[in-house]
């Protein structure tokens, strides 16, 4: 059962269309990345969904609830982190809680406590927010979306300008979200971020989505490439031009990157070291999220 789902989505600011018929199936539970350039339309896609912005045409179902006709019960369970959070800096981070959890009858100030223990922030929740760290800003933000139990939170570019320390504390509290069963909504530009939490992709252009998917699948390949580090790589590179799971063979330097059938690696190694080449290291190379963008976008290798 799907979480989120938009049919067919557009949306022009005056002539520019920035959402050309958008569809996308969000599954419950899962880490969602929504891929894409500056300006492709991420940001104004959430805000449709959030119902701060009108589409021109299309449908978003959220819990199964449309938001044009049943708005409130369809955003009831969802939290949301809309480019970078504001806050009252004047405030703490614990009251800048309370505020939320005032609006809502059924919020305690137990969840306060809850949700600033799953952000990492108890130890500095009285300090005023103007002291905090562009990450803590973050977390806090994230904090505040979760205030009302979502069972869906977009994240709008969580990782944005932050240190690798904060993209690492980030990246396990989308995890420990993931576990407590929130769907989580992200969006990037980070690809190599993304590929480390996300379940499923759709990545968008222009504008329009060019591909959606679990992650495993996408990058699946028939072949798979290893890079062999050897002392003589001419004489290797030779040898291997005659063996029919290899469909590739380039020499870089002191090694050679090889594209071969999947599940040939030991087969090419035994068979290095039976003719006598010496094969120092044999490392399996991962085709990553970011060459299957760029050949995606620039190579046309699927639609
Ligand atoms: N309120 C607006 N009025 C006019 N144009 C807008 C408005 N909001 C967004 N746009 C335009 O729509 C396009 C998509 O913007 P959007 O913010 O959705 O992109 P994005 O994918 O979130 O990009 P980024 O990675 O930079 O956050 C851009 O060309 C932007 O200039
Ligand atoms: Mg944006």
């Amino acid at each position: 059962m799907y979480i989120l789902e938009i049919s067919h989505l557009t949306k022009s600011f005056a002539k520019h269309q920035v959402l050309k018929n958008v569809s996308l199936q969000v599954p419950r539970g899962q880490v969602f990345g929504f891929l894409g350039p500056n300006g492709a339309g991420k940001t104004t896609l959430i805000r449709v969904v959030l119902g701060l912005i009108r589409p021109e045409q299309g449908t978003v179902l959220l819990a199964g609830y449309n938001t044009r006709t049943e708005f409130k019960k369809a955003i009831a369970k969802v939290g949301a982190v809309v480019e970078t959070p504001k806050f009252f800096d004047a405030l703490s981070g614990y009251q800048n809680l309370i505020l939320v959890k005032n609006l809502h009858r059924h919020v305690t100030a137990a969840r306060i406590q809850e949700v600033l223990e799953l952000t990492g922030l108890t130890e500095r929740a009285d300090d005023k927010v103007a002291t905090y760290s562009l990450g803590m800003k973050q977390r806090l933000g994230i904090a505040r979306a979760l205030v009302n139990y979502p069972e869906l939170i977009f994240l709008d570019e969580p990782m944005n300008g932050l240190d690798p320390q904060g993209i690492i504390e980030v990246r396990a509290l989308i995890q420990a979200l993931r576990r407590q069963g929130i769907t989580v909504f992200i969006t990037s530009h980070l690809l190599h971020e993304v590929e480390q939490v996300c379940d499923q992709i759709a990545i968008i252009q222009n504008g329009a989505i060019i591909t959606q998917g679990r992650l495993d699948e996408l990058l699946r390949q028939e072949t798979e490439v290893v890079e062999i580090y050897t002392s003589q790589p001419a004489a290797a590179a030779e040898r291997l031009q005659k063996v029919s799971y290899v469909k590739k063979c380039s020499v870089c330097e002191d090694r050679l990157l090889v594209e071969i059938e999947k599940g040939a690696s030991a087969a090419l190694n035994r068979l290095l070291v039976t003719d006598n080449l010496q094969v120092n290291y044999l490392i399996p190379r991962k085709h990553s999220l970011e060459e299957f963008f760029i050949e995606l976008a620039y190579g046309g290798r699927r639609s």
